[in-house]
């Protein structure tokens, strides 16, 4: 398999899909939606509706209700960057090889597009009962979509990485509590919501959030890598964030090989998780391997 063509075939499809669910840029608020669309449509990996997509074939789904939701995870991922890229938070002025949504709008309205971005992907994902109106599983998937984008998933993470800036008192657990929770609690989202709508049962969806969890955790720390070995050209995004906010990550906590070989390691585990499912998908699998010696 040609994971790189295999990879650009798939972000086409869903660069499609996402924008079908874009807002129009029309009325007196126009600049909110033109802020909306500039953070989503400047590019990046599109990893997460993949998740999801890929996650939802594994399990035999074939119809369009998952399309809806891969367009509102992208809208709640992309929210969750315009506003870690804020002053008040790492304070980043580059994102995807363009000037962060703050930087082109102002921060007042890079605020407002995080919010309307988050409100929107609600919006978005519930037009899959317009689709579907009788599915009881789109319910169960919207369950996930707010709580793992919340106070117990993505904001609870970002909250205690925000608060350990500069601290000395840091512990493997509470790192690993952070990266399940800023990182993982969104890939969980975005594998369990394609397991869900493909009737998938309860013990199916918990080891595909046990995987989900795990990639997560192997994708910060290559992230935590990447800020320190790779250059702004090929990231898209500024490299040494991580010290200039004085963060403690996993390359400062273990050294970077160490780093490097746990990536590796937590990556096998998910790849073996995975394998213990009863369905196949050699895509998903190559992915992920893809995704350790990832250099963006
Ligand atoms: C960046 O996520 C934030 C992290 C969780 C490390 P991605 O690396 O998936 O960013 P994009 O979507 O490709 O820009
Ligand atoms: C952010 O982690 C994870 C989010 C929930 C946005 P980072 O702060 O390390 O992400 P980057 O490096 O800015 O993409
Ligand atoms: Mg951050
Ligand atoms: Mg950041
Ligand atoms: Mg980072």
């Amino acid at each position: 398999m040609n994971i790189k063509s295999e990879l650009n075939t798939r972000v086409e499809e869903i660069d499609k899909i996402i924008a079908g669910y874009l807002p129009a840029e029309e009325d007196y608020q126009k600049a909110i939606m033109e802020a909306m669309n500039y953070s989503v449509l400047a590019g990046g990996k599109r990893l997460r509706p993949m998740l999801m997509l890929e996650t939802y074939r594994l399990f035999g789904g074939t119809s369009k209700v998952v399309e809806p939701f891969m367009a509102a995870i992208e809208m709640i991922h992309t929210y969750s960057l315009v506003h870690d890229n804020l002053p008040a938070m790492d304070n980043d002025e580059y994102r995807r090889g363009k000037k962060t949504t703050h930087a082109v709008y102002g921060e007042a309205m890079g605020i407002l597009a995080g919010d309307a971005l988050l409100n929107f992907a609600f919006e978005t994902a519930l037009k899959a009962f317009d689709m579907e109106p009788d599915n009881r599983n789109i319910g169960k998937a919207l369950q996930v979509l707010a709580k793992k984008a919340g106070i117990y998933g993505m904001i609870g993470g970002q909250v205690v990485d925000i608060q350990s800036e500069g601290t000395s008192d840091m512990t493997k657990e509470k790192l690993d509590f952070i990266y399940r929770l800023k990182t993982g609690a969104l890939m969980e989202s975005s594998m369990m919501i394609g397991a869900i709508l493909a009737g998938t049962d309860e013990k199916e969806q918990q080891i595909v959030e046990k995987v989900a969890g795990e990639i997560g955790l192997a994708f910060q720390i290559q992230d935590d890598i990447l800020d320190v070995t790779s250059t702004a050209e090929v990231l898209g995004k500024p490299i040494g964030s991580d010290e200039k906010n004085q963060k403690f990550t996993y390359v400062t906590f273990e050294g970077l090989e160490k780093a490097k070989e746990d990536v590796a390691i937590i990556t096998d585990q998910a790849i073996a998780h995975m394998n213990s499912l009863a369905g196949k998908n050699e895509f998903l699998n190559e992915l992920l391997l893809y995704l350790v010696a990832r250099e963006k």
